[in-house]
């Protein structure tokens, strides 16, 4: 079992991330949501913000915590400990991107392991930047992030 890591933008979190951590805390003692940086994008939430949104998310669920790191993944890894990763793939384009993340860091770190878990159909075509779209026009995010976080979100846009 050990520690596992789940580790993401989270700009902001939705109901699709949620389904990846409520499935992956039952198969560790530990999971680590750790928001990381991908120097590809540009985030719409501070990160201040983004950890906030996943408290919210989060609540008490017993054995999962967050954290957040400038800097290598596996180094966050070799600094709490963790050997898995745990990522969501949601259709077949996510695969190709997830599988050289997966190999640079099995590269990096050999004892390092990438868990791959399939999202819930009901969330394959969601994406954070689609609630960020939503959120932008005044649209519904109900139905796609976490109880507690649609209001704050919407205010980003200022929707509210
Ligand atoms: N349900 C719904 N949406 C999901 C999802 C799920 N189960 N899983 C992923 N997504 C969405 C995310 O919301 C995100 O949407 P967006 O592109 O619209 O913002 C998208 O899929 C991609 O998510 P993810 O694969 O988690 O990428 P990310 O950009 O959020 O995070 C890092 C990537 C931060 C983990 C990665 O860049 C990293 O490890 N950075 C640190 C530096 C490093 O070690 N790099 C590797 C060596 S080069």
């Amino acid at each position: 079992m050990g520690v596992f890591v789940y580790p993401g933008s989270f700009d902001p979190v939705t109901r699709g991330h949620m389904d990846i951590i409520d499935r992956a805390a039952v198969l560790c003692d530990k999971l680590i949501v750790a928001v990381l940086t991908n120097r590809s994008k540009t985030p719409a939430f501070s990160m201040a913000e983004r950890l906030d949104l996943l408290r919210t998310a989060i609540g008490d669920r017993p054995n999962v915590e967050i954290r957040s790191f400038d800097g290598l993944l596996v180094h966050f890894m070799e600094n709490e400990g963790a050997k898995t990763i745990v990522k969501g793939l949601r259709a077949v384009s996510d695969f190709e991107y997830e599988m050289q993340m997966a190999l640079i860091n099995k590269h990096l770190d050999p004892t390092i392991e990438t868990l791959f878990m399939m999202a819930d159909a009901k969330y394959s075509f969601l994406s954070s930047s689609a609630v960020r779209e939503l959120a932008r026009h005044g649209g519904q995010v109900d139905d796609f992030v976490p109880a507690g976080t649609a209001s704050v979100i919407l205010a980003k846009y200022d929707r509210s």
